[in-house]
């Protein structure tokens, strides 16, 4: 067996429902869950019937690189939303949603040979940056976010010789949990480090569709492009359809960005044997290549935000996030799995203790003391879900 395997941390998941084991939910209640961040709004019908129209795909092996219409296509969306131009030949790859690349990269990227070959992951994090940096034969730094900076990871509190053996950086923006869009000024810090010290990139960018200021989130490629690094040296970025188009279950997705790493996985990719089935290509290319679907999501999203946050604002300390489909609140009295736990056994609410999204470093977990709700069902649902937690807090400290 693989001696890295048992390095690999529980899912929070995993540890939610040990948590809720021994948990009677109050059956007065049906059962609302704001704990997976898993899309619910429905899938658009040009996607559906772009699948349905390509079933003769199924009868071919698709190419590991992609079609070129589809890296067309993708390479038109980052030229219309990021004003960046990117060569479809070498500068894209689709993959199968952002979760495997994210895997898959760390993969190709780290040298596990290096004395202390270093991951950087943002803390609280999606754990797949973890576990792909502990399969690499990596070890993971925990880059604390900083509440006072927006949740945004302050790149100078990470010193020098950490730096000089970090071969991969991933940034989340907008971030999971958090919400968090990386401010230009930050990524100005990130490429000189970057130029400095050699390492590589990854940028998740899977929920940059979904936000509630009228600027859209600033994207990796397009930082680049102001800062004037037009090959994207040692960047590349992951988005998904998932989110932006609800359809978490097609599992579609591209890469972008430096044509050095994109080259080498590629060849990753082809071992590997994770090429896109033509099916999806081609859905994936009406989903890129329309935007009225995408607004109209974001509609939803802002409108349930805007229903639900000020209610939870009430009673716990949070606010409206830049992007993303999450609410990370502080609770009364901090301790996160009691609250997730209490709430489930008093009103059948699921939340996601915050503790199980970080990793104690540097002398504290700092998600512990806090929750993570996805407002991913319908609005009413979601207002329900609001009424029934203010009052929870409300008895709770009364
Ligand atoms: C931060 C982050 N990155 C990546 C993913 C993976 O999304 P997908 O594989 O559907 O593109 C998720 C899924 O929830 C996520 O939260």
């Amino acid at each position: 067996m693989n001696p890295l395997l048992p390095s690999l941390q529980p899912y929070p998941f995993e540890r939610l429902k040990q948590l809720f084991a021994s948990v009677t939910p109050n059956a007065a209640y049906r059962p609302i869950s704001l704990g997976i961040g898993e899309p619910r709004h429905a899938t658009p019908q040009l996607v559906l019937d772009a699948l349905a129209g390509a079933t003769n795909e199924l009868s071919m092996y698709p190419p590991t690189v992609g079609s070129p219409v589809l890296r067309r296509a993708c390479a038109g969306w980052v030229e219309r939303r990021y004003r960046a131009s990117l060569d479809p030949v070498t500068q894209i790859l689709p993959v199968n949603g952002s979760r495997e690349a994210l895997f898959a990269f760390a993969q190709t990227v780290v040298d596990a040979r290096a004395a202390k070959a270093t991951v950087i992951c943002p803390n609280p994090f999606y754990q797949i940056y973890e576990g792909a940096a502990l399969l690499a034969g990596a070890q993971p730094y925990y880059a604390p976010s900083d509440p006072s900076r927006n949740y945004n990871i302050n790149w100078d509190v990470i010193p020098g010789p950490v730096w000089a053996t970090t071969q991969l950086v991933y940034v989340c923006s907008p971030g999971n949990p958090t919400g968090a869009v990386m401010p230009m000024t930050d990524w100005e810090k990130l490429f000189e480090l970057s130029t400095r010290y050699g390492f590589v990139i990854a940028s998740d960018e899977c929920y940059s569709e979904i936000y509630f200021r009228d600027d859209p989130p600033l994207g990796g490629l397009e930082a680049a492009v102001k800062v004037g690094l037009a090959d994207f040296r040692n960047l590349v970025v992951f988005t998904s359809l998932s989110k932006r188009s609800n359809v978490p279950g097609m599992r579609s997705g591209f890469v972008a960005g430096d044509a050095r790493i994109l080259k080498q996985f590629l060849l990753y990719r082809t071992y590997h044997g994770c090429a896109m089935s033509g099916m999806v290509q081609a859905a994936s290319v009406a989903a890129w290549n329309d935007e009225a679907h995408v607004v109209a999501n974001r509609d939803l999203y802002r409108e349930k935000f805007a229903a639900v946050t000020p209610m939870l604002a009430e009673v716990l300390d949070l606010r409206l996030p830049d992007a993303a489909f999450y609410l990370w609140a502080s609770v009364p009295g901090g301790d996160d799995e009691g609250f997730a736990r209490d709430l489930l056994a008093q009103y059948n609410v699921t939340v996601l203790p915050g503790s199980y999204l970080a990793r104690r470093a540097h002398g504290h977990n700092p998600g512990a003391g806090r929750i993570r709700m996805a407002l991913v069902a319908e609005t009413a649902e979601c207002v329900e879900a609001a009424r029934r937690i203010v009052a929870f807090v409300k008895g709770a400290t009364s």
